[in-house]
């Protein structure tokens, strides 16, 4: 068994070869900005990054520049970054004390009692669960705040009214970088809901081309991965994967020119549209996947108690499942020596000021649901966990 968490372990075979020949043609992109108008009801721009969108929606809203904008404590640093390269300062909210990765609608509220500046909030429903929306939506309305729709983590969730990630927002902002749910190695988009600010996007001017270098790295990026993870196998994986980072052949999503803003290319907007073509068979093989996970392990070292949390699963875009255990680079060894590697935790360097947030941070691994993890992966990797539970 060799399973990974990333390194383009998402892909399919029709995909790594869609991504080396699919062509430049301007069709994709409209079709592809076509299906966002008419399923999230809006304006649509599209970008080469999610962070990218995000400073696009600052900069469209035109807000006063001493604004603040609300944001969950748990989050990537492409959304702090984003804030402040478009001028602005994040304000981060921690996570609900019963558990569950998003911030509630009464930290909302405190915080809004602290800070007047308040102008704008993004929720992301992080992994894919639902935040409360009813709750938050309604203190957005009552301060006259903008609310903004992060679905880097979340296309395809249902919130618990029923109504899908994207269908409740003023701005709708979304990811198709590498490990999202739709997954075009890079890409972004935006979408105005609120038509008030309809239009406001054409004053923003073109968006360049990204360097044809970046271009190059993202068509490569399905195939190279694929022979990253096929070598692992022979134990040449690691060597490989430092090769091509030390021959800059892979995209570094550190790179600080990702907040600049660059045009989707066309051909990554045909691998959006695969994406979201085949997005009902992902959600549904990750649900499931997320559902063994639920069943087999253990309750202490879920997110939720076993009910709750198969609610959740089955609302959520199931991006990754996470678990929280203590000790976890020993769980993560113990995992590696079974040809399971998932190290990258995503997000360690939360905000300090968020207790929950940063005691998450620390605890947290997020189990792989994607296509390529089959139900005997998923027992398997439960049966690993809960023998090293045992062992503790
Ligand atoms: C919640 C969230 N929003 C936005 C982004 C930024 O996406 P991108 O890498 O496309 O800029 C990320 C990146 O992982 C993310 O996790």
């Amino acid at each position: 068994m060799n399973i990974f968490n990333s390194l383009g372990s998402n892909y399919d075979w029709r995909f790594v070869l869609k991504a080396l020949f699919a062509k430049n043609k301007e069709s994709y992109s409209a079709n592809l900005k076509n299906l966002l108008e008419k399923k999230y009801n809006g304006e649509v721009l599209l970008a080469y990054k999610g962070r990218q969108a995000i400073e696009l929606t600052l900069e469209i809203l035109n807000l006063p520049k001493e604004s603040f904008i609300a944001i969950n404590g748990f989050t990537c640093v492409a959304v702090f970054n984003s804030i402040r390269k478009a001028g602005f300062e994040p304000v981060c909210l921690d996570l609900q004390d019963s558990g569950g990765l998003n911030f509630t609608p009464d930290s909302l509220e405190k915080t809004l009692s602290k800070n007047k500046k308040i102008s704008a909030v993004i929720i992301q429903n992080t992994l894919g669960y639902p935040c409360d929306i009813e709750g938050i939506l309604a203190i957005c309305k009552r301060h006259n705040l903008i609310l903004i729709e992060d679905l880097a983590h979340c296309v395809g969730t249902r919130y618990p009214n029923g109504k899908e990630t994207g269908t409740m927002g003023d701005f709708v902002v979304l990811s198709f970088s590498q490990d999202k749910i739709i997954d075009s190695v890079s890409g972004g988009a935006l979408v105005i809901r609120n038509k008030k600010y309809f239009d406001k996007g054409n004053s923003l001017g073109g968006l360049s081309k990204p360097p044809p270098m970046w271009i190059f790295r993202d068509r490569i990026y399905p195939f190279e991965t694929y022979k990253i993870r096929a070598a692992y196998k022979l134990g040449l994986g690691k060597p490989y994967h430092f090769l091509l980072k030390k021959l800059g052949l892979l995209p570094n999503v550190m790179n600080q020119s990702f907040y600049d803003y660059y045009s989707l290319p066309n051909w990554h907007a045909s691998l959006a549209l695969y994406q979201f073509k085949h997005l009902d068979t992902q959600l549904n093989h990750r649900r499931k996947i997320a559902q063994i996970y639920v069943s087999l392990l253990p309750e202490n070292i879920l997110m939720f108690a076993k009910e709750k949390n198969k609610e959740a699963v089955s609302l959520s875009s199931n991006l990754r499942f996470p678990i929280f255990v203590e000790n976890r680079s020993k769980l993560i060894r113990k995992l590696k020596d079974q040809g399971v590697y998932i190290s990258d935790v995503w997000y360690t360097d939360v905000a300090p000021q968020c207790p929950n947030a940063v005691d998450d941070s620390k605890m947290i691994l997020n189990l792989p649901t994607h296509i390529n993890i089959t139900e005997k992966d998923a027992k398997n990797i439960s049966l690993i966990i809960n023998q090293w539970l045992k062992s503790q």
